[in-house]
């Protein structure tokens, strides 16, 4: 295919898009706003409930088991491991950031942090529970059914459980990274390197579709926009359909939501089916099936190191003292 034929591929793949990308001071990434409007007691019951392996069958796996907040948010494997050793048919995202995914799951099934929690529960190779089975459970303990009285008029219910476990996960936004801080005009925060790969992130078109504030999660767009991906790998199953599993739609299938690469360099391996082992294994597959390009190793480590530039430091939520950057 010609230069110009990939060029115009690309920009009717892309073009609906361009209503989408939210520019910020000209640019398509934005920093990660400050916290708000968080309570600082519901965050911390539901930081107790994420690590509470009470919420599956056998009290053997809590959310943390699969997020694990001290390596990026996630597990490190291709495919989740759940109750009793199972494995799951999907890649572990971070829960980093994802209080600013405009959706939930890789294909978005979930419109909200709170829906989203319930699913890891009651999914047979995840937490394999159910309400009637952990409500009753958490009710046995004292310190935590006075807690939920207390900050729920009605206790412990399903929905006071992922209430509190979605204010906790909407504290877990890593601000301040050193690419934030050179977008509100620290020029030295970030290394030459870094603002090179910045550069050739929005020259190869990286940034169509990894944009805003979470650099990414913010559209639905074609694993394999310009080759056939899943032809290539083989092996089709029904995690691979993408929003096609929600909608029904034909022009959804293999169709994901753009992933945020807020916490990227924490998160090996990559895509929705941990099929790439490291971030150049990643972006070299990027180039070829979203971008139809080749893409120059030089180029491949520029990038990485901006995509370095955009990991914060989390610190661990504080509820005394949850003071934040000044918003823009
Ligand atoms: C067995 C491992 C496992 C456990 C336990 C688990 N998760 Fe997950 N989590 C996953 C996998 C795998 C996905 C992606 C599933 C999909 O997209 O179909 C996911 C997706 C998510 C997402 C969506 C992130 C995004 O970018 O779309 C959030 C948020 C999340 N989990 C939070 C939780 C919470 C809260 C709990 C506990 C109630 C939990 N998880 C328990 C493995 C796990
Ligand atoms: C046409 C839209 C589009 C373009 C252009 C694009 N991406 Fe992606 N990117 C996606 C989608 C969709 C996924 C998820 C694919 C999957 O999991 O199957 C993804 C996944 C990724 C991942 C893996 C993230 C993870 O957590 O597993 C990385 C890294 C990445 N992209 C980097 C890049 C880079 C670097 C470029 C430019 C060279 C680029 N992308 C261009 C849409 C795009």
């Amino acid at each position: 295919m010609g230069a110009i034929a990939v060029f115009l591929t690309v920009l009717i793949t892309i073009e609906p898009l361009h209503a989408k990308q939210e520019l910020w001071r000209g640019g398509p990434i934005a920093p990660l706003p400050p916290l708000e409007n968080i309570d600082p007691e519901k965050a911390q019951l539901g930081e107790t409930l994420f690590h509470d392996p009470r919420l599956s069958a056998d009290d053997t796996v809590s959310c943390a088991t699969c997020h694990d907040l001290s390596s990026g948010g996630a597990d490190g494997l291709a495919k989740a491991i759940g109750i009793g050793g199972a494995e799951g048919p999907i890649n572990t995202p971070t829960v980093y950031n994802s209080a600013y995914n405009f959706s939930q799951f890789w294909n978005g099934r979930a419109e909200t942090l709170e829906e989203q929690a319930a699913g890891p529960v009651h999914n047979p190779v995840e937490m394999g529970a159910n309400w009637d089975m952990v409500i009753p459970k958490l009710y046995a303990d004292e310190d935590i059914r006075k807690t939920f009285e207390k900050l729920y008029p009605d206790g412990i219910t399903a929905d006071n459980i992922v209430h509190a476990i979605a204010t906790f996960e909407r504290t877990l936004v890593t601000v301040n990274s050193p690419f934030d801080q050179y977008l509100r005009g620290d020029k030295d925060a970030i290394t030459a390197e870094a603002e090179q790969g910045y550069q050739l992130f929005q020259s190869y078109g990286c940034a169509a579709c990894h944009q805003g504030v979470n650099v990414g999660g913010n559209m639905y767009q074609t694993m394999g926009a310009m080759g056939d991906y899943f032809g290539d790998r083989g092996n089709v199953d029904d995690s691979d359909m993408g929003r096609y599993t929600v909608t029904g739609r034909e022009k959804d299938r293999h169709v994901f939501k753009v992933p945020s690469l807020r916490m990227v360099v924490h998160t090996a391996p990559y895509f929705h089916d941990g099929s790439a082992e490291t971030l150049q294994d990643a972006i070299r597959n990027m180039a070829k099936y979203q971008l139809g390009r080749e893409i120059a190793d030089a180029d491949v480590q520029k990038i990485i190191a901006f995509l370095a530039s955009l990991a914060g430091e989390y610190e661990r939520f504080d509820p005394n003292d949850y003071k934040r950057p000044d918003p823009d």
